[in-house]
């Protein structure tokens, strides 16, 4: 699908984008870069970059890939400084990367708990808290007149209410929300970083969708779920590059659901003919026999 975007709205902007090799993180490498961005992608498996950064390249969008681990401090503080070296900047920052697996809770290990806090939590502190410096209005980099540079979580919807074998994943990215948060009225106020989320709902073509919705369920999802839709991996880039650029300049601390409404379904209980009626009856019910007095004021 084309982009509603004119081409040029991050044109001079760098990008550092985490799990930007694969998933809802290369779409969004990609749509930066369609649209004027410089892009170094940060993930754990050398082919998996190799391949994502001929791909841009071959789009005509400067990028590199770094290998490194969101948990490890160490790092980020690496990635951040490269890509800071080869680019001369850094003006946005995703934090796509994330750890998931189906597990029941009492089948779930500690380690296995932690590991997704890890990924998904401590990382993109991890990587906020190392791209602080550039990001910041005045830090290396920057023009004077540009203010700060921006942020942008993914975290999901499964927290909103509670998910069904998704204890870990759920807490970290309850975890997410909050950083983004306090980071955006920490950031925002002091450096003029704007820090906003988005909460994608099932997104197809993504390891997350093939994990947690694998093959062998999705009917039966679909059958409890009255909005279930599968969204795309553009739908996401879209929402990454309103918040990204000078369209969102005003939002920041926003955690935006792109999910189709999905995370406020509930199972109808009334079929849309029956309402009327029934609402009839109870009404004029109530009417003829007051409910909730006490006997003595009737
Ligand atoms: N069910 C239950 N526990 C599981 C599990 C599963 N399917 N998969 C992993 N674990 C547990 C492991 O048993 C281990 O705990 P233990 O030491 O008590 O046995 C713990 O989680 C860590 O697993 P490990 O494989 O060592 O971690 P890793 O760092 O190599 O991989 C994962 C991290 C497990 C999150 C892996 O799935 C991953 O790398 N995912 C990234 C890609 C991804 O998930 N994308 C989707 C994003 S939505």
């Amino acid at each position: 699908m084309d982009s509603p975007f004119k081409p040029d709205v991050l044109k001079g902007k760098v990008a550092l984008i985490t799990g930007g090799g694969s998933g809802i993180g290369f779409e969004i490498s990609s749509q930066f870069g369609k649209h004027g961005a410089s892009i170094a992608i940060m993930g754990r498996r050398r082919q998996v970059l190799d391949d994502a950064v001929s791909e841009l390249r071959s789009l005509g969008i400067p990028a590199i890939g770094l290998e490194g681990d969101v948990r490890k401090a160490e790092d980020a503080r690496r990635v951040v400084e490269s890509t800071y070296q080869h680019f001369g900047r850094i003006d946005i920052l995703v934090n796509a990367a994330a750890g998931n697996f189906l597990a029941a809770a009492e089948d779930l290990s500690t380690n296995g708990f932690r590991t997704v806090l890890d990924i998904d939590a401590v990382g993109t502190f991890n990587m906020c808290h190392e791209a602080l410096k550039y990001l910041k209005k005045g830090g290396p980099g920057r023009d004077s007149s540009s203010g700060g540079g921006s942020i942008l979580n993914i975290s999901a919807t499964l927290h909103y209410t509670a998910s069904w074998y998704q204890i870990h994943v759920s807490a970290a990215k309850a975890a997410v929300d909050a950083t983004t948060r306090n980071l955006a009225l920490e950031w925002g106020t002091d450096y003029e970083i704007r820090v906003n989320g988005i909460a994608p709902g099932p997104i197809q073509g993504t390891p997350g969708m093939s994990k947690l919705v694998p093959d062998e369920i999705e009917s039966k999802v679909r059958e409890n779920m009255p909005l279930y839709k599968l969204g795309d991996k553009w739908d996401i880039a879209m929402a990454a590059l309103y918040l990204s650029c000078d369209s969102g300049k005003y939002v920041n601390g926003l955690i935006m659901p792109v999910d189709n409404g999905l995370w406020l379904g509930k199972p109808r209980h009334l079929p849309r003919e029956a309402v009327k009626q029934l609402s009839r009856v109870v009404e004029k019910r109530s009417r003829t026999k007051p409910v909730g007095l006490p006997t003595s004021k009737l």
